[in-house]
């Protein structure tokens, strides 16, 4: 389905990142995975790949950092060749209420949530409009949509993921470039393994369909966003919640 194709993923050393890049390989794309966590395990992910035998290779990017990032597409693009596929998916909370919430722990969110965004689509778009067309696909998050209390940061940076999603979509329409966002409920994640046991049972009540998603629920929708048959879908923002969000 994606032979022949090249994917960027952000954030892949683990969770969605990674099962995002497991399955965009799988259907047939070469994988560069960036991560800024624990290096092992981002060497992990790209290791498991390569074994299926595709061609994937892990680099360092903190994709906050606008020139490192850029510095990092660079590469990419020198080692495969080029890029079709970008998945914007890296992401950090640091939940608090707004009054005990630090001014740091909201910029650190939105520059890595929303900066890194734009700052991959930026150092990506020309390229993708040299060859005439590309996919992006954001991870935003139904905070974003809905507000989470006690996540004003990180829903604000998940709300501005769907307002850049939706600018660029009309901006690169006429370059046969599509951008779309997607937006998980409760996925089983490190991320969400943070949540006090009580806060997950009341999560859980609430999901019509009464289980955590998983990464690779995620990663399905991904592999279709970039494939063929989504040629004519862009702008859109689609939940992945287990209808949490109804
Ligand atoms: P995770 O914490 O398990 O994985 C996030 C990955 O991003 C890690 O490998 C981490 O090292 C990497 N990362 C963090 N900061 C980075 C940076 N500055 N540069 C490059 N890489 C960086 O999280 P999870 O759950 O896999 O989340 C992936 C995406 O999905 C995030 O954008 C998150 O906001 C979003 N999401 C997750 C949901 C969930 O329930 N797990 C729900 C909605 C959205």
């Amino acid at each position: 389905m994606l032979e022949g194709k090249i994917a960027l993923i952000t954030g892949a050393g683990r969770g969605i990142g990674r099962a995002i890049a497991a399955a965009l390989a799988e259907a047939g794309a070469e994988v560069a995975l960036l991560d800024a966590g624990r290096p092992e395990e981002v060497q992990e992910s790209a290791a498991q790949i390569a074994a299926l035998g595709r061609k994937a290779k892990a680099y360092l990017c903190d994709v906050g950092d606008y020139w490192r990032s850029k510095e990092c597409v660079e590469q990419v693009i020198g080692d495969f060749g080029g890029v079709d596929i970008l998945v914007n998916n890296a992401g950090i909370t640091r939940d608090a209420l707004l009054l005990s919430m630090k001014p740091e722990d909201f910029a650190e969110v939105l520059d890595v949530n929303l900066k890194g965004a734009f700052n991959l689509c930026k150092h990506l778009c020309g390229h993708f409009i040299k060859k005439r067309g590309g996919r992006i696909i954001n991870i935003s998050s139904v905070s974003g949509i809905s507000g989470n209390a006690g996540q004003s940061n990180y829903s604000a940076s998940k709300a501005g993921l769907i307002g850049l999603t939706k600018s660029l979509a009309r901006e690169l329409a006429s370059r046969n470039i599509t951008v779309n966002a997607i937006a998980p409920g409760f996925i089983e994640t490190e991320m969400t393994a943070k949540l006090p046991e009580k806060a997950r049972e009341a999560l859980l009540t609430q999901i019509p369909l009464k289980r955590a998603g998983k990464p690779e629920d995620v990663a399905a929708l991904a592999v279709f966003l970039a494939s063929d048959s989504a040629a004519y879908i862009t702008g859109e923002v689609i939940k992945m919640d287990g209808g949490l969000c109804i």
